[in-house]
């Protein structure tokens, strides 16, 4: 079936997660964060996904910006921050005006011109999701924000993933779904949507039953791959 409707995970796929910490490591305010701000971006990163599936395994739910709270703390406590409540209230700050990756506008314009469904798909909380979409300016170009909070538990569970069709009255192989999270991407791919996996960092092929269709250095190549 040709595909219809494009489908972005949001945070490390539309949105740099690690910029939060970049842009505050650069700041005067902040000179700890100035050797250590790459650990604190992955195990803050780690700490806040690891929760996601902890709680969705044990039907715990809460909402996104708890668990990034959470993973702050964690990841703060870990590089030794933990008692700077200054830089804890800087980075949560930023995480809700993260940077779009550069190519991010020019390829949601072009798949609106394809006449494509575009639409997020994201375990962030639907005010989290309103912020970084106003802050990056990209609300003209996608369709809908779809947030897991609808259905009160995070993906990769089917429920997430029953959303697009919901909303778009389409069929999984209708759907090319977007991700960087190998997890994620991985998952939809169990769920029967076409995937492409965004792997910006060359990481290899998680070890899952499921495996994405289609690898990508970056976003550039996605209309190309949606007209096909
Ligand atoms: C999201 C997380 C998984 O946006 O990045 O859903």
């Amino acid at each position: 079936m040709p595909i219809t409707t494009c489908i972005f995970d949001a945070y490390g796929t539309l949105f740099d997660v690690a910029a939060a910490a970049r842009i505050a490591a650069a700041e005067p305010d902040f000179p700890r964060l100035k050797d250590t701000w790459p650990a604190v971006a992955e195990h803050w990163r780690l700490k806040q996904l690891q929760y996601t599936w902890l709680r969705a395994i044990t039907g715990a739910h809460t909402d996104f910006w708890e668990v990034t709270q959470d993973g702050l703390d964690w990841a703060l406590d870990r590089n030794g921050l933990g008692d700077d409540t200054a830089l804890r209230a800087r980075l949560l700050a930023l995480y809700w005006e993260l940077q779009p990756y550069p190519e991010v506008p020019a390829m949601l314009h072009a798949l609106k011109g394809q006449g494509l469904n575009t639409a997020i798909l994201s375990n962030g909380s639907p005010d989290m999701l309103n912020g970084a979409v106003q802050s990056a300016g990209i609300g003209n170009v996608l369709d809908d924000c779809l947030s897991v909070e609808s259905v009160g538990i995070f993906k990769p569970d089917a429920r997430v993933y029953d959303l697009v069709g919901t909303r778009f009255d389409c069929t999984p192989d209708q759907v090319l779904f977007v991700s960087s999270n190998g997890w994620d991407a991985a998952g939809a791919s169990g769920y029967g949507f076409v995937t492409a996996w965004v792997n910006r960092a060359q990481e290899p092929v998680d070890r899952l039953p499921w495996t994405p269709a289609h690898i990508l250095p970056d976003l550039t190549g996605i209309p190309g791959l949606a007209a096909a």
